[in-house]
């Protein structure tokens, strides 16, 4: 124990959000020991109820080290929520997040927190870059994506930055405890957030370093946690009245409009042509299907379901949908109705009444989808 040489204030809080990464963690914050060396830190595990126990290995870290400090969470999960209540639980001057899992680069810390001391910049970011040592790197068509990504978030958030799906940052704490009750826990990409809330008043220095790959545990992201990004700019543009989570429900809805019209239109027209009624329920079935798998995977993640547990889920989904079209169409009759009654119809008042319809269904179905399909923990 080096107690001793570790003055009791850490000026610096690197907070690590862990789901299943018992292993990793005692790697980790040995890692940290030797480069955060000479320096006044800690480091924050904030765990939500891991299976494995994550959360006893750091507390026994804690119990002989006091740079080690655990956070259990229950009844929650969330990456972004885990990372804001790491934030809230830190009095140091600087705040980091680093993976868990070994994946990011920790011997890039101090530099990044040479950059904010000398402030540089008021925000660190780790930006992953292709390994010098290995030939290849992204495709280009991984790298055309990644440059509409930079081009796109520069424009929304009017913020220059390379990586804004960096999982790896180091800040001020006084700009995250300011920015706290503004930031979505249910997202992943809480870099993001942290730009799009702080409107423009973050200046970023960017440091690269080489992403590794996993050697223990498993990864609990998948590539279109990507959408979350899509997500959060359509939160903020709202003004924050729309929630990350209705935004994607309602990104996959569309989706589902679109995979709805394509089957309806391969049934209908395919070369044995069925019926429209029986078409219309196959195109039915396929939209159902297509946003409960695309909900499990992006806007429910934390609480998904797995094996065949995904039936029962997908048949309570089915079960209160048509409760929503039910609603659906009853609203945009009564509305279109309603108008008839009042004088001569017209294309704009069908339209009006068809949309009213829609967002009373996507309400439903949203509000019913928080509540009865996707409200288990996760176990996993
Ligand atoms: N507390 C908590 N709750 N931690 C979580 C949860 C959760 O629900 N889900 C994941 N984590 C933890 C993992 O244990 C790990 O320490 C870290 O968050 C990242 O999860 P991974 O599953 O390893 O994600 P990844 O490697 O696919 O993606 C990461 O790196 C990308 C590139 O920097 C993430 O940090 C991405 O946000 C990032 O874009
Ligand atoms: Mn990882």
């Amino acid at each position: 124990m080096s107690a001793a040489a570790t003055p009791s204030r850490p000026t610096l809080s690197v907070i690590v959000p862990t789901y299943r990464e018992a292993a990793n963690v005692p790697r980790l914050f040995e890692r940290l020991a030797v480069v955060l060396d000479g320096l006044p830190w800690e480091m924050v595990v904030v765990d939500d109820d891991s299976s494995d126990g994550t959360y006893d290995v750091a507390y026994s870290i804690a119990r002989r080290d006091p740079r080690m400090r655990c956070l259990r969470r229950v009844n929650r999960t969330g990456l972004a929520g885990a990372v804001i209540e790491g934030w809230l639980a830190s009095s140091a001057d600087f705040v980091a997040v680093i993976d868990g899992d070994l994946q990011h680069d920790e011997t890039v810390l101090p530099q990044m927190y040479a950059a904010l001391e000398r402030a540089a910049g008021n925000l660190a970011i780790g930006t992953r870059i292709p390994d010098p040592t290995k030939p290849g790197g992204l495709s280009p068509a991984r790298q055309k994506l990644s440059d509409l990504g930079k081009w796109f978030f520069s424009l929304v958030s009017g913020v220059e930055v390379s990586d804004p799906m960096s999982g790896f940052f180091m800040t001020r704490r006084e700009i995250v405890a300011r920015l706290a009750p503004r930031l979505s826990p249910d997202g992943f990409k809480i870099l993001v957030d942290l730009i799009l809330s702080a409107r423009q008043t973050l200046k970023a220095v960017e440091i690269p370093y080489v992403f590794r790959p996993r050697t223990a545990g498993e990864s609990k992201l998948s590539p279109l946690v990507g959408l979350d990004f899509l997500g959060l700019v359509v939160h903020h543009a709202s003004g924050g009245a729309l929630p990350v989570r209705f935004v994607l429900f309602a990104m996959i809805g569309a989706v589902g409009l679109i995979v709805h019209l394509a089957v309806l239109w391969l049934l209908i027209g395919g070369s044995a042509p069925r019926d429209f009624t029986v078409s219309q329920i196959g195109a039915t079935v396929a939209a159902m299907a297509s946003n409960f798998v695309l909900n499990n995977e992006i806007t429910y993640r934390n609480r998904r379901y797995r094996g065949v547990s995904k039936i029962t889920g997908f048949l309570i989904f089915a079960g209160l949908c048509g409760v929503g079209a039910i609603a659906n169409v009853n609203v945009a009759n009564l509305l279109y109705h309603a108008h008839r009654s009042w004088g001569p119809g017209g294309m704009g008042w069908e339209i009006i009444s068809g949309m009213a319809g829609a967002i009373i269904g996507v309400v439903w179905n949203y509000a019913a989808s928080n509540t009865f399909v996707w409200r288990h923990r996760r176990k996993n």
